[in-house]
């Protein structure tokens, strides 16, 4: 039986700007089982990061509104208070790889002594304690113990981003957000990232949300796909189903976006770009954008409809499905 882990509901997170309130995420729900990884993609602007961070609450201080019910292994973690979301939740249950964390390295300590530094501070762990630690999560993350007394200028980008996720798993957390986390490696090292976070989801039962803008990436490890379009789910269903049978015209223009080798015709870009969200378009946020518009698409927001087991498009065409 599935053992969820965690329980996302109704999540609505906006920014206050001086042009007025921003929904960055505007009604998200999904959960996440022990063991399972669910793709998170989306454009730029989506609300992926915003989700995250709302879920890790780390959000910047000019937000809004903050709404909605975030469980972690049954327990609420937006009523909790905040001396108790730091010692019991952030790090120790749940981390993050944040993006571009690579670069977020003190260049002037030794690697290992960051990675070791959580777990002192947060973990009550003795220096020796923590450097023997930070040592084994090389290994776990296959880098070299010697790199513990590098400086982080003197490791690739590859080797940085290893290290990143070994931090991130410094206090043995049950869940694991990743965002973007390959995106500034080459695809040689991003497939050897790729390998390395399905083995840590394998041997340690990990639940991870993977976060990225490359649909493709996405099916390499997740069970589930969530598809976002201007802070909303457009899409959400087990991988294989959003892959091979997407419902949602914009799940189907992000896949016909990808180059494939198998075909002679170019990849289709998608027209246009995501709505300013301070002023979404009327009706179905994609209708500027969508191929398959129609007179209703214009006039009335569609809801999430089933179109499978445990598959849901935000889209009108869906009602006609048999
Ligand atoms: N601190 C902030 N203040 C105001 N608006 C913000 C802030 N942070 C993000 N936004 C806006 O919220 C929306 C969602 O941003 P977010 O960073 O979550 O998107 P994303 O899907 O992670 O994009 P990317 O793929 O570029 O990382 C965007 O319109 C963005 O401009
Ligand atoms: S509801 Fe209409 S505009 Fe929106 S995605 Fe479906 S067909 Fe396109
Ligand atoms: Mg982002």
């Amino acid at each position: 039986m599935r053992q969820i882990v965690l329980e996302v509901r109704d999540l609505r997170v906006s920014y206050h700007t001086p042009s007025g309130d921003l929904p960055a995420v505007d009604g998200v729900s999904f959960s996440l089982a022990q063991g399972e990884a669910m793709g998170l993609v989306g454009e730029s602007g989506a609300g992926k990061s915003t989700m995250a961070l709302a879920l890790m609450r780390l959000l910047p201080r000019n937000v809004s509104m903050l709404e909605g019910g975030i469980e972690l292994e049954g327990r609420d973690l937006l009523g909790m208070d905040e001396e108790a979301f730091r010692h019991e939740v952030r790090w120790q249950k749940m981390a993050m790889v944040f993006q571009g964390a690579q670069e977020a390295f003190n260049p002037v300590v030794r690697v290992g002594e960051q990675i070791a530094e959580p777990m002192v501070v947060l973990g009550g762990m003795t220096k020796a304690a923590a450097g023997a630690e930070a040592l084994r999560l090389l290994g776990v993350v296959r880098l070299p113990g010697e790199i513990i007394q590098r400086y982080p200028h003197e490791l690739s980008g590859g080797m940085k981003q290893r290290a990143v996720i070994a931090m991130a798993l410094a206090m043995k957390p049950r869940l694991l957000l990743l965002d973007e986390p390959t995106s500034a490696l080459d695809v040689t090292v991003q497939a050897q990232i790729m390998d390395q976070l399905k083995e840590l989801k394998q041997e340690l039962g990990l639940a991870m949300v993977f976060i990225t803008h490359d649909i493709a990436l996405a099916s390499d490890i997740c069970d589930t796909i969530g598809v976002m379009y201007a802070g909303k789910m457009a899409e959400l269903g087990p991988a294989e189903d959003v892959l091979a049978k997407p419902q949602h015209p914009y799940t189907r223009l992000l896949l016909a976006s990808l180059p494939r080798l198998s075909q002679d015709a170019p990849p289709q870009f998608i027209p246009g770009s995501p709505p300013d969200l301070r002023m979404p378009p009327r009706g179905c946020r994609f209708h500027p954008r969508c191929p398959q518009v129609f007179g209703r698409c214009i006039l009335e927001e569609p809801p999430l409809l089933g179109v499978g087991e445990g598959h849901e498009s935000r889209c009108w065409l869906a009602e006609d499905r048999p």
